[in-house]
């Protein structure tokens, strides 16, 4: 009996072995991409401006195939064949040939380049030939502004690195792989969000994949300059604060300067062991940077081999009590919320010099002296514009409704290095007064912990500008609503989507007469606010998706708000019809988000004209 007892514990151990490798091979493959490893948010990144860098833009026509099943990764990254671009001898069986491919333009989304791609959210292979000249004493870099979601890259056969995260730069040293003359460089794209990535699987906006910002190679010395952060510091003298970051072997005890001609300053410093240095002076006859008067001055910051401009301004951003000051003066934050999408007929996710003039020159045009550049870091191209125009910025990453995985260890550190990515690239940019850290997530304590996770990790990488959160309206007491998400004790502004009027069961006459609450002693923004219409359908005043019921929307929600003693803000949603496939409806919506006061045809609709004279007028609440 005992044998046979023995035999079938060993029969019940092997089948639960079985099961439970089964079962454990089953939540793998939840994961519809291969295991990865979580992001070091530790890691350094990318240089900075890389639109001053000596290099090449490898913008232009890319061969694709289209790797739905994820073929091409099932491989070791060392095994791949597609990265294997090579002309194999005639008997030999390859059953891909990027050579005879067709072709995407780079940078671009592919939906809208290709119909059958319009709603594809698996991976495509893309290829380059690229000539290369490469010189002693010299380092090169790939650099990607942006790529949706996940991006792995190879230079002749060999992968130099992988990336997560759609709106952030990333870059690869190709110093040891890049030929002299031809080069073959393949790019993996993936997607597919997942329930770990961030933004999740859940969000409302279409999904743009591919290689959708340029990509560079950029030739630097080999000790550069990576890094480089201003700001302007108030004391007993306005102060200019410098620190550079030197990469490269002779990075220690390195001279490096930091001059501003136009204000006959020139910062000089020796850099640590670790290439880093931090100089300030005082200046004196300094114009500050503002909407009214978007002043940005020349900088050149040089090392021993390297030399990189910038055009910067200077500002400060505050909260004191229930008060927004700008360079010290209260300030009312004439807002519009913004997605990445360039006006026309086909929308996208591609945004060029012009395409962001013309953008942000709408909001300009609405009387805006702000945006929110929702709901992720937005083109370099874009913040550039803003500091041009004098638009004040919101830039936000996509933690963003209710399915982001808050105790799950890879999700935290791709937060944090999401948010360094940003913080790295835009800390320059006069116009980003506001990181932004989540929106319309709802409360629990995982939630708050991770916010306050990131919170501290944004606080600590940049303490001149302020932090908020797009939050949910929560406590509802008749017609009064009480902000207090405990995530408002960690935020400089309390911020709140609200659509009574749109959403739920509040009709438009209810909407002047609702009244807005809050224990903190914070200034509040409505990060959002809106309703939907077709430019062009008329009807009822309380007709849906009717041109007359945004318009009223708009006037009965800011008639509210000027009710608002601690309200400071607002960036109603949004300036632009965009894509989403949650918005199903055949007559007025075809999978476009119509809140837009636009059209995607950038014709407006009347509820701007309503918003425009508010804007004209109105300064925020009578000080008491
Ligand atoms: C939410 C969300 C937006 C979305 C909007 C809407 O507030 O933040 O991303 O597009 O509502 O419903 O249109």
């Amino acid at each position: 009996m005992k044998y046979a007892l023995g035999l079938s514990a060993v029969l019940a151990a092997s089948l639960l072995v079985l099961f439970g490798a089964a079962a454990a091979q089953g939540e793998d493959d939840a994961q519809p991409r291969y295991e990865r490893e979580a992001p070091d948010p530790e890691a350094s990144s990318a240089m900075a401006n890389v639109l001053a860098r000596k290099g090449e833009d490898l913008s232009g026509e890319w061969r694709y195939l289209i790797d739905p099943m994820r073929a091409g990764l099932r491989k070791p990254s060392a095994r791949r064949d597609f990265p294997n671009d090579r002309k194999p001898p005639k008997e030999e069986l390859i059953e891909y040939e990027f050579d005879s491919a067709p072709t995407l333009t780079v940078p671009g989304d592919w939906n809208t380049q290709v119909e059958e791609l319009f709603w594809y959210e698996s991976v495509i292979w893309y290829r380059k030939i690229i000539d290369a000249r490469p010189k002693r004493g010299k380092r090169y870099f790939l650099y990607f502004e942006g790529s949706n979601y996940w991006t792995e890259a190879y230079l002749n056969g060999d992968s130099v690195g992988d990336y997560e995260g759609g709106f952030t730069p990333f870059m690869f040293e190709v110093t040891d792989n890049l030929n002299r003359g031809e080069n073959s460089v393949v790019v993996a794209v993936d997607a597919m969000h997942d329930a770990k990535s961030i933004p999740s699987f859940y969000y409302d906006w279409l999904n743009y994949g591919g290689i959708t910002r340029p990509v560079h190679l950029i030739e630097t010395p080999e000790t550069y300059i990576h890094d480089y952060r201003l700001h302007l510091e108030e004391g007993d003298a306005e102060t200019i604060v410098a620190s550079v970051a030197l990469d490269g072997p002779s990075k220690g005890n390195q001279t490096v300067s930091v001059e501003i001609d136009e204000l006959g300053l020139t910062l000089e410093g020796r850099t640590n062991r670790d290439g880093i240095v931090e100089m300030s002076a005082a200046v004196s006859a300094l114009t500050r940077w503002s909407p009214e008067n978007p002043k940005l001055y020349d900088v050149t910051v040089s090392s021993r081999r390297d030399t990189v401009k910038d055009r910067i301004g200077f500002r400060t951003i505050e909260v004191v009590g229930q008060d927004i000051l700008l360079n010290g003066e209260s300030i009312f934050l004439k807002g519009i919320s913004v997605h990445e999408e360039p006006i026309g007929p086909e929308g996208g996710r591609r945004m060029d010099w012009e395409d962001a003039r013309e953008l942000l020159g709408v909001a300009k045009e609405l009387g805006s002296n702000f945006v929110r550049l929702s709901h992720y870091p937005h083109n370099e191209r874009t913040l550039r514009v803003a500091d041009e125009l004098g638009l004040l910025v919101w830039s936000e990453i996509p933690v963003y409704w209710e399915e982001i995985r808050y105790t799950e260890p890879y999700t935290k550190a791709l937060a944090k290095r999401m948010y360094k990515d940003s913080v790295n690239r835009d800390y320059n940019r006069a116009s980003v007064v506001i990181w932004g850290v989540a929106n319309e997530t709802p409360i629990t304590d995982a939630r708050n912990v991770f916010l306050k996770m990131l919170i501290d990790h944004v606080r600590a990488m940049d303490s001149t500008r302020v932090i908020s959160a797009a939050l949910n309206k929560n406590t509802n007491r008749g017609n009064t609503f009480i902000v207090e998400d405990p995530l408002g004790e960690h935020l400089d502004i309390i911020s709140v989507n609200e659509y009574e009027g749109w959403y739920g069961r509040r009709t438009l006459d209810d909407v002047p007469g609702l009244v807005w609450k809050t224990p903190y002693d914070k200034p509040m923004l409505f990060s959002e606010f809106g309703a939907g219409a077709l430019l062009g359908a008329r009807g009822e005043r309380l007709e849906r998706f009717t041109e007359e019921h945004q318009a009223a929307f708009y006037d009965v929600t800011l008639q509210m708000a000027e009710q608002i003693p601690f309200l400071r803000g607002i960036s109603p949603w949004i300036l632009k019809d965009f894509r989403s496939p949650r918005r199903w409806h055949g007559r007025y919506q075809e999978y476009w988000n119509r809140k837009g006061l636009i059209a995607e045809t950038g014709e407006k609709k009347p509820a701007f004209d309503v918003l425009q004279e508010w804007y004209e007028t109105y300064d925020g609440p009578a000080s008491e």
